[in-house]
Formats: C-alpha cells, structure tokens, sequence
C-alpha cells in the first residue's frame, strides 16, 4: 500500500530526480522506513541459499546501480534481500552522461538508462562502506573503470579497486558489461579479460574474496563457453549475467526489466549448460526477473542466487514480500522445512 502511494506519486515526476529523493530519504530514516515497508525476513534459516562461494539469507539480491553510493546498505539489509550489491564505483568521482539518462517503459515493466557509471569515486564510497550496518547480510561491491581510463590501463583502475574493497565487502564484481561507458564491453574480449585477471593474480594470492564478472546479454552465446573457462582458469567464484541490453530502436543506453527477461534468460541457461562442467562457479542469475514464476523457471534449470532492480522499481518491496510468500507456499506443500531441502529435491517438485 505505502509503496502504491509512493509509486503514483513518483511516476508522475522525472524517473532520475525520483531516484536522488528516494534516495535521499532511504540513506536517511532507513530502519523507519524499511519497518514501514515490512521489514526483514523472520527466519533466515528457512529461505538461506547456500552458493559455493557464501551463503545468502534469501535467494534474491539488489542489483547494481540502484545504490551506487553505498548510502543506502542500512535500508537494503533490513527488507528481505539476501545481498546488497553496492556500485557501480570507479577510482575516480564522474558525473556520468548528460541528463535526461533514466526512462521508464510503464506498460512494459522496464527501464533504459545510460548513467555512465556516474558516482562520488571510490573514497566516498568505501567511507559510506565503512560507516553501513549491513544486518548480517552479504555486501557486494561492483567496480568499473573510470570513462578516461585507456582500455590499455583498464586493468589498473580493477587493481585499484580491488585492494580498496577487498577488507571491507563479501564479494567483488568486475564490471566489464555497462553500455554507457564507451569500450567498455570491448573489455569481455577473452584476451582483454585474461590481462584483468593475470594484473589481479598477485592481490589475490593472499586474499579469498570471491570474485565475479558480470556480463552482457548481448554477447554471442558461443562466446559463453570462453568466459566460463576463463572463470574457471583464473579461480572466480562466478559470473553475474546479465547487465542490461541495447535496443537501438529505443535509443541509447541500456535496457532492463521485462523487455530484457526472454534474453538474459537465454544467456543464463546456456551458461547454466555449460557450468555444470565447472561446479565450482556461482552463476547470480539477473535480468528481467520479476517474480517467483522467473525464479521457478531459474531454479529448475539449476540457478540458486538472482538479483533484481526494475521489478523492484515497479513493485517495491512487495516483490521479495510476494516471493517469500510463494516459497513458504512451495516449502508446506512440499513439506520442506527450508529452501535447501527444496533445492535438493526440486526435480522432483512440480
Ligand atoms: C538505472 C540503472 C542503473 C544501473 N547501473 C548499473 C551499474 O552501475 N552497474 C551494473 O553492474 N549494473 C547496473 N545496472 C544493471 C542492473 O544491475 C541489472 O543488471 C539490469 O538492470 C538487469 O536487471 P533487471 O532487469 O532486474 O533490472 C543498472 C540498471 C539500471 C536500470
């Protein structure tokens, strides 16, 4: 009901000017407002996803991009996410694209957006880390490079970051996968990949910090195979698919929400087939997930950790309050008594 409220009052003003004043607002009265909302999940032993890397608290994350100055993580952790992926940060402050940059497709459930890794840098954003209480959830940090970065010096920007948060988060993302920031997709090369990890190699000798990539949906599927090899050779905990994807027809940026659903699911699928062979990786499945009919579908095809933004958008918290409510639903009917136990006999399950 709150969120109805605030949804019709927001949709009537400009889509990026609602995000600074929800923002804004959540970094503010956090536990007021996540109460308010419905607060957190009862019993965290009933809905944990265990990965192989860290376990979850619920199978559902925030997404990057919606906290990317890491004000928010109090708010965040207190409504039934299990992580909170905090970024896009780059060495550097930038101020992004040139505005308007955020637009909503009501009808369609969907956003397009070309941001451009617009953030305070990565001082300002490891000292809201620092000052956060993430309520015993896992926090994850999404790194990119800065936009006057060479794609020959790429590499040092993700060194940079990643000796910043390595103390201070449960996981890391390499973010090569944005299309707001020229060239930087070129980054998913196999060979300009490999240069990121070979410069990462030292740092992480003596450091476990599970480490993903997060990519595109707009790779071409035979690419997949490469990357989960790449994963697998340079010891990632997993990839992140899929970030949003181009409709020229649309405009520019990245597009995101239902009208992304039919193509990430493509992707994840397919690397879902082929990281059988390697289950050691974690594949976070997001995309165009929306509901617990998404996530089924997901789990069925061997998925276990997703992670939203627009459906959040269009529906608030009641989206991970309505998720919940159908696993509870799952888990009594099938007499689980967690969703671990569903996982383990899902191919059973209907
Ligand atoms: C406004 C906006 C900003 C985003 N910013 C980032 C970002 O900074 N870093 C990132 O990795 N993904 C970013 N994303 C992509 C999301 O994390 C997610 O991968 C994508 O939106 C697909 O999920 P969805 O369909 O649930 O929205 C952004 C998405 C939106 C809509």
């Amino acid at each position: 009901m709150l969120y109805d409220f605030f949804k019709f009052m927001a949709f009537k003003m400009d889509a990026e000017k609602v995000h600074e004043l929800s923002i804004k607002m959540l970094s503010t009265f956090p536990l007021a407002l996540s109460e308010s909302f419905g607060g957190d999940i009862s019993d965290r032993d009933r809905f944990q996803t265990k990965l192989n890397s860290m376990n979850w608290d619920f199978p559902v994350g925030l997404a990057a991009g919606l906290d990317k100055t890491a004000s928010c993580i109090d708010f965040f952790s207190r409504i039934p996410f299990g992580a909170v992926e905090v970024g896009t940060v780059t060495p550097l402050a930038q101020v992004g694209n040139p505005k308007p940059r955020l637009f909503r497709y009501k009808s369609e459930e969907s956003l397009r957006n070309c941001m451009g890794f617009n953030n305070p840098g990565s001082e300002v954003v490891l000292s809201n880390i620092l000052k956060s209480d993430r309520n015993g959830k896992m926090l994850g940090v999404n790194l990119g490079k800065n936009k006057l970065t060479t794609a020959d010096e790429a590499k040092n920007d993700y060194l940079k970051l990643y000796r910043s948060f390595k103390d201070v988060s449960d996981y890391l993302v390499i973010n090569v996968s944005s299309p707001n920031t020229p060239g930087l997709r070129d980054l998913q090369r196999h060979d300009s990949m490999r240069e990121i990890f070979i410069n990462l190699e030292e740092e992480r000798k003596t450091d476990s910090t599970p480490l993903f990539i997060k990519i595109s949906p707009d790779l071409p599927l035979d690419s997949l195979e490469g990357i989960v090899e790449l994963a697998n050779e340079f010891k990632l905990s997993g990839i992140i698919a899929t970030n949003t994807t181009i409709m020229e027809e649309r405009g520019a940026g990245g597009v995101s929400g239902k009208l992304l659903t039919a193509k990430a699911k493509i992707v994840r699928e397919r690397l879902l087939e082929v990281m059988k062979d390697h289950t050691s990786l974690d594949l976070i499945g997001v995309g165009g997930i929306s509901s617990f009919d998404d996530l089924w579908d997901y789990w069925k095809k061997g998925g276990r950790a997703a992670q939203i933004y627009s459906s959040f958008i269009f529906q608030g918290p009641t989206v991970l309050f309505d998720i919940q409510k159908s696993i509870d639903e799952k888990l009594n009917q099938y007499q689980f008594k967690n969703l671990e136990e569903l996982f383990l006999n899902i191919d059973h399950c209907d």
